[in-house]
């Protein structure tokens, strides 16, 4: 089974989205394996976006990300890397489609309220930034026969 590393931004936080996130999620059926509240440092931030350092918006998201706290979790599931991705939809909220989170919730790309990983490898890399193996939970849950075939 798939995990993907998952966070409600700081706007996502201040603006009271954290439960409406996490239910979309939820009602899709994936399966929260880890969640904690947290306040990113800068050398955490850098660590995370470390693709994006010296791109010219690069300051500007490491001030945002740091802002507050964030909720991060990871989510199990099939397919669930590209899974989240659709469901959050396009970077910049102003092309995200209605009916994402992105699309629904937010207007401007450095406001655009959640994170998840853009492949299986960035999802383990972002994982292991976040967590240790002992705060990833297995457990299974009896709506599983009622998802999986
Ligand atoms: P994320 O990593 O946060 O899930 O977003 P993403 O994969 O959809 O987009 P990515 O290219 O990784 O960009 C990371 C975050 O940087 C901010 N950004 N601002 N002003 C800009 O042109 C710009 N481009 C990106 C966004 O907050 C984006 O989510
Ligand atoms: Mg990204």
């Amino acid at each position: 089974m798939e995990r993907t590393y998952v966070m409600v931004k700081p706007d996502g936080v201040q603006r009271n989205l954290t439960g409406e996130i996490i239910a979309r999620y939820e009602k899709k059926g994936y399966k929260l394996v880890a969640m904690k509240l947290i306040r990113l440092t800068r050398e955490i931030a850098e660590k995370h976006y470390a693709e994006h350092i010296g791109k010219g918006f690069f300051e500007g998201l490491v001030e945002y990300i740091t802002s507050g706290p964030v909720v991060a979790m990871v989510l199990e599931g099939k397919d669930v890397v590209a899974g989240v991705r659709a469901m959050n939809g396009a970077t910049n909220p102003a092309n995200a489609a209605p009916g994402t989170i992105r699309g629904d919730l937010a207007i401007e790309v450095g406001r655009n309220v959640v994170h998840a990983s853009d492949s299986v490898a960035s999802a383990e890399r972002e994982i292991a930034i976040y967590f240790g193996p002992e705060e990833l939970i297995s457990y299974e849950k009896n709506v599983d026969g009622w998802l999986y075939e």
